[in-house]
């Protein structure tokens, strides 16, 4: 068992960042759902700061992972890379990670904008990175929703091509599972 990734496969940093983080955002698409439908009140005003809480630490992982494959590079999908399921493979797996910077950002933008603090887990004040201000706060959030809608359709053709693959017995489920094991 490898730490690092290889050449042909994922080493255990990054399949337990896959997985961690996998667990992570599905819980938040549908935390965040209900929040949605929610009118804020002192009764629920934790869960709001759950859902802050979870997204900012998820920031810091999609930043971690992308700095550790500067460090480790993932090994490139199986099969021809000039194919056009590898292409859209790749492409697919670039758009999720540009949306699991700008989802969080959008959703701490909006926040800030709000006037209302932001407390990790009920302990820090994180800092405000977006003016007090009814426009920045309506188009992040505006940003926020457009965004986690789109994050929506894209794991849902990730997961079913992930499935397929299976179905197709080439491995790729494995690698990212148990390191090609
Ligand atoms: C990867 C991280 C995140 C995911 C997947 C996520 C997902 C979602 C989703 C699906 C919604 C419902 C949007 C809608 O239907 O309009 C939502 C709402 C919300 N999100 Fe996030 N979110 C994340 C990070 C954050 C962060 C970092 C913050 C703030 C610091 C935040 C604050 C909120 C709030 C306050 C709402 C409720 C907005 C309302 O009342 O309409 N989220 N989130
Ligand atoms: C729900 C949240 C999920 C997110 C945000 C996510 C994100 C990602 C990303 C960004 C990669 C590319 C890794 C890289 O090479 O840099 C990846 C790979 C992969 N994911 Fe997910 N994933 C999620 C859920 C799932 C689920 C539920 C499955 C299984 C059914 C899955 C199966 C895979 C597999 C097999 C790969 C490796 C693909 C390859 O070797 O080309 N993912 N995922």
């Amino acid at each position: 068992m490898t730490w690092r990734n290889t050449p042909d496969n994922f080493g255990l940093v990054t399949r337990l960042l896959h997985w961690l983080m996998a667990i992570g955002i599905l819980f938040l698409l549908a935390l965040g759902t209900r929040l949605a439908g929610m009118q804020p009140g002192l009764a629920n005003l934790w869960l709001y700061g759950l859902h802050k809480s979870i997204g900012l630490c998820l920031l810091a992982l999609v930043v971690i992972r992308l700095v550790w494959h500067r460090i480790s590079p993932p090994p490139s999908p199986i099969g021809d890379p000039r194919a056009l399921s590898q292409r859209l493979a790749r492409w697919g797996h670039a758009l999720i990670y540009i949306l699991l910077l700008a989802i969080p950002l959008s959703g701490w933008i909006a926040s800030s904008a709000s006037g209302i603090d932001t407390v990790l887990f009920e302990t820090w004040t994180v800092p405000r990175i977006a003016p007090v201000s009814a426009a920045w706060e309506n188009a992040g959030w505006a940003a926020h929703g457009l965004l986690t809608k789109l994050l929506m359709a894209v794991l849902l053709v990730h997961v079913a091509a992930a499935l397929k693959r299976q179905m197709d017995g080439d491995g790729t489920l494995r690698r990212m599972w148990s390191g090609g094991n």
